[in-house]
């Protein structure tokens, strides 16, 4: 969820909200819980569709405390750049998502490939990697986290997916994002 909540309070989540025909309860989970100020904004941006927001604090990367096939749906958004172990967060968001049906919806940044035609850029990467992640909470900029993601669900139905470049977000310019659906 980010410890600002960045994207429920900037409101980037209102246009799918709206679409949401239920009410819905939300799980925000982080190693760091948002200040009561941010939990109260988050909460108040929500309400407006209906959502229920309650924040947990927790790791991902181990066993988040919720029952096998728990949630519908899982959203994350630069979060596998920034865990120890992408693939043990893969593994656990796997366990807690419906096993049939289940949604995952994810924006990340992600190391550039061959076939993106950039090999200069994929040398930045490479040699800034340290550096990030000493200076940007751990982030990482040279994962293969799409990879990483259909490893974890390979039966997945793919419902959307696209890399893409943002070059005003250097070196986070490599992009990806996606929905996946499970299929038992
Ligand atoms: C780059 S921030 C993105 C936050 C938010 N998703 C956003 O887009 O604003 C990465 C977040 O992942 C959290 N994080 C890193 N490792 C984690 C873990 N193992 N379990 C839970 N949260 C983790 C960090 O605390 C941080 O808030």
């Amino acid at each position: 969820m980010g410890s600002d909540c960045r994207l429920v309070r900037r409101g980037l989540y209102n246009q799918a909200l709206q679409r949401v025909p239920v009410p819905m309860e939300l799980v925000g989970l982080d190693f760091k819980i948002p200040s009561r100020k941010v939990q109260e904004d988050a909460k108040v941006q929500l309400k407006k569709f209906h959502v229920d927001l309650q924040f947990i604090s927790g790791d991902i990367t181990t066993v988040v405390p919720f029952p096998d096939g728990f949630f519908d749906s899982i959203v994350f958004c630069t979060m596998l750049c920034s865990v120890n172990n992408p693939i043990k967060a893969a593994q656990e968001m796997k366990r807690l998502l419906k096993p049939n049906g289940g949604t995952l919806g994810y924006v990340e940044h992600v190391a550039t490939e061959p076939g993106d035609g950039k090999p200069f850029f994929g040398v930045q990467q490479q040699l800034l990697d340290p550096l990030q992640q000493a200076v940007a909470d751990n982030c990482h900029l040279h994962r293969y986290t799409a990879q990483t993601i259909h490893e974890a669900f390979p039966l997945a139905r793919i419902l959307t997916e696209e890399r893409f470049f943002v070059d005003e977000m250097w070196p986070v310019s490599c992009q990806c994002c996606g929905v996946i659906q499970t299929v038992a």
